[in-house]
C-alpha cells in the first residue's frame, strides 16, 4: 500500500487484517504482517487471522490513532509447505534482526536447500525452517556485496529472482529504500489494485525494458507509471478477493515482472522484451462480487478444485521429477529409502478418498517395488487388530492429516515398531508430526468436502514413490521411462478431459432423477469406480456402488435391467477384453451403459448408450484421467438435484472423531 491521503494506523491495520481474512478460504495456519513506522516492525501469530488482529491491539507502542500520509504495510497468511505452522515460520521472513529486508512469499522455492547452504557458508544465520527465508537473506547478501551505492531496489530483486527456482509471488520491503515497495512473481498469481479518487488517466501501463536498472525518479515522472497525483493507494495481493472492497481497478502481473511503488507511483520493469510479449499491462475493471472471486468463475469450491487439477498435479511433481534424467526424488523419504527397500511389506492405510488413492496405486506399487502391498481402511485395520511387525513400512494417507481413524492406526503401527510414512496435504498436521517421514502432496488447500484434487495428487505422490523405489532396477527402466514421460504429459491430458464438461453435464441431465447409479470397472480402474461412486453418494445423495467388473456375475448383475443406469470404465489395458465381456452381460440384460473409454474406440461406442471418450495414457495413470468425468458428473448431478455441493449434509471435511 502507498497512501497519499492521511490514514490512521488503525485503518491501515484493519485494511490488512480484512484482506487476510478474505484470503482465509484458501487455507491458512499462521499469519504475520510488517508495518513501517520509524522502523520496520514485524508481528506474527499462529492460528487464525483473528489471533493476529488481537495481538496488534495488545501493542501499546503502536500509536493507532496517529495519521500517516505515505505508508506501507504487508501481511500474509501462511499455509505451510516447508516447516510447521509457527510464528517463526510465518511471514514476513527477514534478512536479519534489524529487518533490513523483509519479504512475504506465496509459492515454493524448490532450490532453497542449495541457496541456504551457500548463504550459511557466507555466514548468514537462519531462524526459520521455511524455504522463503533464503529470499531476504539472498537480497541482503546481494546488497551487502553491491558494486555501487546507486543500485536500485528493483535491480536487487531482479538479481534475486534470477537465482530462484520454483513458484513465487513476492513483496519486498527494505529499510534501505524507505517509502518504496517492490513486488514480483513467477508461477504464483499476483494482482495489483489501484485506487484513485478520480478516473484514472491511463488504461494501461507500459513495461520498462531496462534491466530493472532505471532510475526510479525517471519512472515516476513519465507516462510509464500509474500515479500522476491521482492514484492514491496501491494493493498487491495474490487474489483479487483481498482487495476488491477497496478498488475494482486491477492489473495482473506477468511472470518475472517487477513492480515498484514509490512516491505514490507504480511502474513495471522487466529485463528484456521477448518475442510476442505484450509490452503493456492493462488496467482492468473487475465486475465480480467477492464470493465469485474466491471461487473464481466457478459456482462451488469443488468445481474450482476439479478444474485446478492440471496445476495441482504439477505442484505435486514440482522439484521432484527430473524428466530428462528420469530421476525422482521425494525429499521427505530419501533418507529412509534403504530401510524401506529392506522391508517385509508395505501397508497403505487411509479413509474415504484417501483409501481409494491407495487402491488406485496398489498394482503399480507392487510392480515397481516388488514388495507385497496391503491396502487398508483405517477403521477395519484397527478392528482386526492386524498383525504389524518391525520390518513393515506403513503409509498413512490423509488429505487433512487429522482423520482420527488414520491417526490411531498410525499410533498403533508406531507402537509395534514399524516405519511410518505420512502422505498428507497439510504440513504440520498431526499425521505429519507423528510419522517418521513423509510426502507432502502440495495440492493446495481443498475446501469442498468431497475430495477431488487431493485424490489425484495422492495418486501422483504414490506413483512417484514407486518410481523412486525402482530407480536401480534394470528390468524396470523401460516401464519407469514410460510412466515418467506420461507424467509430463498429464496436465495437458487432464485439460482435455476437463473440456468434456458440457457433454458430462448433458449426461447428468438425463440421470439426475434416478435413484441409483452403478459404476463398474476392474484392474487399474477399479479404484475409479469406488471413488466415482463415493463422489456420487457424498454430494448427490443417490445410491451409488462401485463394482469390480470381475464380481458382476456374483451378485451385482441381478441389479441390472433397462432402468438401472450403469457407468462402465473400459480402457485399453490388460483388462480390456474382460471388461468387454462384462459390457456384453450388461447389454444382454437390456442395460444401457454409459461407457468411459479411450478416444476412437469404435468397437465400444457402437454398444453404448452414451460414451465419454478420454485421451489414453499409460495404464497405471489412466485412473487419474478416468476419475475426472465422475467428479464432474457428481458435481452436475448434485447441482441439478438442488444440493449444496461444497457442504453435503451430515459430512465433514475432516473427521477428527472415531
Ligand atoms: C472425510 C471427507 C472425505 C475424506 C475422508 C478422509 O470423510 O469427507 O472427503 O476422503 O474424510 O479424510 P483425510 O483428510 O484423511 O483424507
Amino acid at each position: 500500500l502507498n497512501y497519499r491521503v492521511p490514514r490512521t494506523r488503525k485503518e491501515i491495520f484493519e485494511t490488512l487484517v480484512k484482506g487476510l481474512q478474505r484470503l482465509e478460504y484458501r487455507g491458512y495456519d499462521s499469519a504475520g504482517k510488517t508495518l513501517n513506522f520509524t522502523d520496520i516492525c514485524l508481528i506474527k501469530k499462529t492460528g487464525k487471522v483473528k489471533a493476529l488482529d488481537e495481538e496488534l491491539y495488545k501493542k501499546d507502542s503502536l500509536n493507532l490513532d496517529e495519521e500517516l500520509c505515505t505508508h506501507f504495510g504487508i501481511a500474509h497468511t501462511r499455509w505451510a509447505t516447508h516447516g510447521e505452522p509457527s510464528a517463526l515460520n510465518s511471514h514476513p521472513q527477514r534478512s536479519d534482526k534489524d529487518n533490513e529486508f523483509v519479504v512475504i512469499h506465496n509459492g515454493i522455492i524448490t532450490n532453497y536447500k542449495e541457496l541456504k547452504k551457500y548463504l550459511i557458508n557466507k555466514g548468514y544465520e537462519f531462524e526459520s525452517e521455511t524455504d522463503t527465508e533464503v529470499i531476504p537473506k539472498l537480497i541482503k547478501y546481494i546488497y551487502d556485496n553491491r558494486e555501487n551505492d546507486s543500485i536500485t531496489f528493483s535491480k536487487l530483486v531482479e538479481r534475486v529472482i534470477k537465482q530462484l527456482e520454483g513458484a513465487f509471488a513476492l513483496v519486498f520491503k527494505s529499510r534501505h529504500f524507505p517509502g518504496e515497495a517492490v513486488a514480483t512473481r513467477r508461477g504464483s498469481p499476483m494482482v495489483i489494485g489501484v485506487r484513485s479518487e478520480h478516473e484514472l488517466l491511463t488504461e494501461h501501463i507500459p513495461v520498462q525494458y531496462n534491466s530493472g536498472d532505471c532510475s526510479l525518479s525517471d519512472s515516476s515522472s513519465n507516462i510509464n507509471s500509474v500515479g500522476d497525483g491521482r492514484a492514491v493507494e496501491f494493493y498487491f495481493a495474490s487474489d483479487a478477493s483481498a482487495i476488491i472492497e477497496h478498488t475494482n481497478k486491477v492489473l495482473y502481473m506477468e511472470d518475472d515482472d517487477i513492480a515498484v511503488v514509490t512516491g505514490g507511483k507504480l511502474s513495471i520493469h522487466r529485463m528484456n522484451r521477448q518475442a510476442g510479449e505484450d509490452p503493456v499491462r492493462a488496467i482492468m475493471t473487475l465486475q465480480m462480487e467477492l464470493q465469485q472471486i474466491m471461487k473464481g468463475n466457478f459456482d462451488a469450491f469443488m468445481q474450482k478444485e476439479i478444474f485446478e487439477q492440471p496445476e495441482s498435479v504439477v505442484n505435486t511433481m514440482r522439484g521432484r521429477i527430473c524428466f530428462d534424467t528420469k530421476k525422482v526424488v521425494l525429499g521427505g523419504l530419501k533418507d529412509h529409502l534403504k530401510e524401506i527397500k529392506r522391508c517385509r511389506r508395505l501397508i497403505m492405510i487411509g479413509c474415504g478418498t484417501s483409501f481409494h488413492a491407495a487402491v488406485a496405486t496398489r498394482q503399480i506399487l507392487e510392480e515397481l517395488t516388488e514388495l507385497p502391498v496391503m491396502v487398508e481402511l483405517a477403521s477395519d485395520f484397527l478392528d482386526r487388530i492386524t498383525p504389524v511387525f518391525r520390518d513393515d513400512v506403513c503409509f498413512f494417507i490423509s488429505q487433512s492429516g487429522e482423520t482420527a481413524d488414520t491417526l490411531m492406526a498410525l499410533r498403533y503401527c508406531k507402537d509395534r515398531g514399524a516405519l511410518t510414512v505420512g502422505v498428507t496435504n497439510t504440513v504440520g498436521s498431526s499425521i505429519c508430526r507423528e510419522t517418521d517421514c513423509g510426502v507432502h502432496i502440495n495440492a493446495g488447500p481443498e475446501i469442498g468436502v468431497a475430495s477431488t484434487k487431493a485424490y489425484t495428487s495422492q495418486f501422483v505422490s504414490l506413483i512417484m514413490f514407486g518410481l523412486m523405489m525402482s530407480e536401480d532396477r534394470l528390468s524396470l527402466q523401460k516401464r519407469r521411462e514410460e510412466i515418467i514421460n506420461s507424467l509430463k504429459m498429464l496436465p495437458e491430458l487432464i485439460k482435455k478431459v476437463l473440456s468434456l464438461d458440457e457433454k458430462i453435464k448433458a449426461i447428468a441431465n438425463e440421470l439426475y432423477q434416478q435413484r441409483s447409479l452403478l459404476v463398474m470397472g476392474r484392474g487399474f480402474n477399479y479404484a475409479t469406480c469406488l471413488e466415482g461412486a463415493l463422489k456420487i453418494k457424498e454430494i448427490t445423495y443417490m445410491h451409488s456402488e462401485g463394482i469390480l467388473a470381475g464380481e458382476l456375475k456374483h451378485g451385482p448383475l441381478a441389479l441390472v435391467d433397462k432402468h438401472m443406469p450403469v457407468i462402465m470404465i473400459i480402457m485399453r489395458d490388460a483388462c480390456y477384453t474382460k471388461c468387454q465381456n462384462a459390457l456384453q452381460q450388461v447389454t444382454a440384460r437390456s442395460g444401457r451403459p454409459i461407457i468411459i473409454c479411450c478416444q476412437d474406440d469404435t468397437e465400444l461406442t457402437k454398444n453404448a448408450y452414451q460414451t465419454i471418450e478420454l485421451p489414453q495414457t499409460v495404464d497405471c495413470l489412466q485412473g487419474i484421467l478416468s476419475v475426472i468425468p465422475l467428479q464432474l458428473m457428481s458435481f452436475h448431478l448434485a447441482v441439478l438435484r438442488g444440493y449444496d455441493v461444497d457442504f453435503p449434509r451430515n459430512l465433514a471435511k475432516s473427521v477428527t472423531v472415531e
